[in-house]
């Protein structure tokens, strides 16, 4: 067993797995795959999904990176050897996806960068904010590439800086900050009158919505938003406290993560209904109903100021797990590199990538096929198509890699009940129900595009 030392202190795991988890997948992307899969029946899927696959694979991933002391590429390398799996490999497939999806992360975190500066702005004129404002940063790609930048070298610093310890403390006043927030918007978006509609719509399961692409969807999504086959969680797993129960923090995460993401598509339903009369299937539709809302309130710019800078916190912590996740592997990798090098190849590479999505708004409209923008086909080819493949590496790899006393030893806490009744269902969770699920869909995923 390899402890890892350089570069890091212990950290809490709420700390590292809630900041991951949280961000622009809660509030961006999962209202439009929502509205995209018709509502009530796939959210029950996706709650259903991530209480049964995503945990399971949360643990499996944290105790990989804590039994290793390495990130991803290595920690699969060194236990899929043991079962002579070549699935080991697909370690590096995971920071691949993590440093593309950095790169189209950033330029959706500068658009949120956009909107805090035009609030800003605008109440400190007493405007309200124009209805086009994302038209026009949509219409401007060099605008759009230098707020991504900026996100980026942001993110950089921090994580050269290794101020992670900074960021413990504006999350614990953050986090409240965020939720009461949240609160009284969804106080405020319930009292819309498409109010009726959207809890039917949301809550209601019809389950002749769903289609060929709605399991892998869900699962897809639940893989994003859990931040899992990234291989974020693996170098999470190593850098936490040794007195830590993983499964209990697990648990604790899982459930945090799905009450945001319910909680948004309470407070971004209504507003859609109500703004744009239709649920929401486009990924830039949340950047026009939600300021136009904010504008349409008392005092609105302060709230649409306040929920934009809470909104690029969650996202900009999110950033900081991708970005880790690919600074810690070139690490682990090439041993002579220091953090300051990997971290400037990291973000190098990342800011020559976001050229494309920055530019794919204006000018390479030409690529987009199907009414969907360049940005919504990397991230369906990504998440959808790449991602649920790594889970299932994890999976497998995690499963027949370790023997059943190293998976014992970290999962059961004697003085925990629940975890030694819940041992034997996440040991048949790993192994047959994940793979099973994960493979099924992505097969129906595979069928429905080509027939
Ligand atoms: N889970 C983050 C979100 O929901 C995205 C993310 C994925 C962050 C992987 C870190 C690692 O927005």
């Amino acid at each position: 067993m390899n402890r890892r030392s350089k570069w890091s202190t212990r950290y809490s795991i709420y700390l590292l797995a809630i900041g991951s988890a949280l961000g622009l997948g809660n509030l961006w992307r999962f209202p439009y795959v929502v509205g995209e899969n018709g509502g009530g029946a796939f959210v029950l899927l996706y709650v259903f999904l991530a209480l049964t696959v995503g945990l399971p694979i949360m643990i499996a991933e944290l105790i990989l990176g804590r039994f290793t002391g390495q990130s991803v590429v290595m920690a699969m390398n060194q236990i899929g050897k043991r079962s002579n799996s070549k699935m080991r490999h697909f370690g590096f497939l995971s920071v691949i996806v993590s440093l593309v999806v950095l790169s189209y992360y950033s330029v959706i975190s500068g658009w949120v960068l956009h909107f805090i500066t035009r609030f800003f702005i605008d109440s400190l004129a007493g405007r309200s904010v124009p209805d086009d404002s994302l038209q026009i940063l949509l219409q401007n790609s060099v605008l759009q590439w230098a707020l991504c930048s900026v996100h980026i070298l942001v993110c950089l610093f921090v994580i050269l800086k290794g101020i992670q310890q900074g960021i413990e403390k504006w999350l614990q006043i953050i986090t409240p900050l965020f939720a009461v927030l949240m609160v009284v918007l969804i106080f405020r978006t319930l009292a819309l009158p498409s109010t009726g509609q959207v809890l039917r719509f949301l809550f209601y399961p019809d389950f002749s919505k769903l289609t060929v692409f709605s399991l892998n969807q869900a699962l897809a999504h639940v893989f994003f938003t859990l931040s899992l086959g990234f291989g974020t969680l693996v170098t999470y797993g190593s850098y936490i406290r040794e007195d830590q129960h993983v499964p209990t923090a697990g648990f604790r995460v899982t459930m945090v993560d799905i009450v945001v993401s319910l909680a948004a598509l309470l407070l971004v339903f209504p507003v859609a209904f109500q703004m744009a009369g239709r649920p929401l299937t486009d990924p830039s539709l949340v950047f026009q109903v939600l300021p136009s809302f904010f504008s349409s309130l008392q005092v609105g710019s302060i709230f649409g100021l306040g929920f934009f800078v809470c909104l690029y916190l969650a996202a900009f912590n999110a950033s900081l797990g991708l970005f880790e996740t690919v600074v810690s592997n070139i690490g682990d990798h090439f041993k002579n590199f220091g953090r300051k090098k990997a971290g400037w190849l990291a973000a190098g590479i990342c800011l020559i990538l976001s050229l494309i999505p920055a530019f794919s708004t204006q000018i390479m409209s030409f690529f987009e096929g199907e009414n969907k923008g360049l940005i919504e086909l990397m991230d369906s080819f990504l998440i959808n198509g790449i991602l649920p493949l790594v889970a299932l590496g994890v999976c497998l790899i995690f499963s027949r890699g370790l023997t059943s006393a190293e998976k014992e030893k970290h999962f059961v806490d004697k003085q925990k009940f629940v975890s030694y009744t819940m041992y034997p269902q996440w040991l048949f969770a790993l192994k047959w129900f994940a793979p099973g699920v994960i493979l099924l869909g992505w097969i129906l995923q595979v069928y429905g595009l080509l027939k």
